[in-house]
Formats: C-alpha cells, structure tokens, sequence
C-alpha cells in the first residue's frame, strides 16, 4: 500500500508559483502515488493526479465569519480534503479543543476527508510519556476516530519547524499508542526531510508524513514523493 504524502504550504508561496509547482507536480505523479497538498486559499482548485486540500474552513455553510472560508465555497471549489487541529491554529489563533471538534463533526456530516493534527508542546513532552498520551488522548475529545475519512496526522509542536525531527522510536512510540485509540491511518509531522522521510516511512504505525517546509520546493517535494514510492 502507498504511503502517504501530504504538504502543507502554510502561509507560504504565491499563486503564481502554486500553479507552476502544480503543473510540474501533475507531470511528475505516477498512478499509485498518495499526495495531498494543502495551499493557502487562494490556490485552492480542483486537480485530477493529486488532492488538493483547505488549512481551515469555517463550519458553516457561510456566513458573517470575516476571514473564514466556508463549506459553500470549498464546494464550489470541488474542495472535500481539510486540514483540522494544526498546532499554529491551536496555539497562534486560539483555536480549542471544543472547536476542533465542532469543525470536525459539522465537516464530518459532510463527507470530507479530514486531516487531524495533534501534538504535545515540549513541555509535555518533558513531563514524560505518560503525560504525553493522557495529552495526545485529550486532543481526540470530541473527534469520532472511527470516522472512515479520517486521517490523523501527530506533530509534536517541538519538532515543527525546527529541523530537529522526534527520533524514530519516539515517533513509533506514539503512532503505536495511537493506533490503540484510532484505527485510521496516522502520518508523522515534524521537519520530515529527504533525508529522515525512508527510515520514518518504514516504521510499522507510520502511514505517511505530513511535510512543511521541506514541501515548498517542487522538486525536492518530488524527490520525496519518489523516495516514498520505492517503498510501496
Ligand atoms: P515542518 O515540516 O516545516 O517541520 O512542518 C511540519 C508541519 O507543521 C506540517 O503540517
């Protein structure tokens, strides 16, 4: 089975650059290849080879939301794929567990595909493992793990970023716990890079990855999409 391969662009690249990085991408993809892409709104379409996906949606139909994008418009946008629960719309934009879940079940009734992102800050982590779970548990409060479209996504928050990626046993520690909660799939998160993407891949609970920084880069994001299908 692939696994799978998932950018998430953030806040960066423009939509001049998005569409040439989607032409490229769509010349390169091979029929087995599992790639998302979650761009910023405004590079946000339909696409045949590979899914495009939403960092965020509002949940509701539309509305008085400013700033918010919202189920109508992703319809129209042929958009099911979004992306719930990331660590920097946790931490920089407020958002709660309570949210989360409430875009996730009002998402849910809609058929969409949702990544769920969870994962404990360093503080947590310091605290020990257990502490780690009973925090990674509580992110899942409110979340039907057993929704059939849900792809869960662990980014430790003290990995995003910073080119320091948890080790492979940290990594495999965690998705083992996880699996015990969620029978979904489960991608890693957390400065995956061509050269730790092979050893996190082959783990046994890793699913896919869920790729940042190292995904704005259409040819080295091709590279991994390559590494990861040397694997399947
Ligand atoms: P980096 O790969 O840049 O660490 O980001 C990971 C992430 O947050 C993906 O959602």
């Amino acid at each position: 089975m692939s696994k799978i391969i998932a950018g998430n662009f953030k806040s960066n690249l423009t939509r001049t650059k998005i569409q040439e990085y989607y032409q490229i991408l769509d010349s390169k993809i091979m029929p087995n290849d599992e790639v998302f892409l979650f761009p910023p709104f405004f590079a946000l379409q339909q696409s045949q080879k590979f899914q495009i996906g939403a960092q965020n949606a509002y949940p509701a139909n539309n509305g008085a939301f400013t700033g918010e994008i919202t189920l109508e418009a992703l319809k129209d946008l042929n958009i099911n794929t979004l992306l719930i629960g990331h660590s920097e719309r946790r931490t920089l934009l407020g958002e709660n567990q309570e949210f989360c879940a409430q875009k996730f079940n009002f998402f849910k009734t809609q058929d969409f595909s949702i990544f769920y992102c969870i994962g404990e800050n360093l503080e947590v982590r310091q605290k020990g493992f257990e502490m780690t779970k009973k925090f990674l548990a509580a992110q899942l409060q409110g979340i039907d793990t057993n929704y059939p479209n849900l792809i869960l996504a662990y980014e430790p928050i003290w990995a995003i970023g910073t080119g320091k990626s948890a080790s492979l046993e940290e990594i495999e520690e965690v998705h083992a716990f996880l699996k015990t909660l969620c029978p979904a799939k489960i991608l890693y998160g957390g400065s995956v890079q061509k050269n730790n993407l092979t050893e996190i891949l082959k783990l046994p609970n890793v699913d896919g990855a869920l790729i940042g920084s190292a995904s704005l880069d259409i040819y080295n994001f091709i590279d991994m999409i390559t590494l990861a299908r040397e694997l399947s």
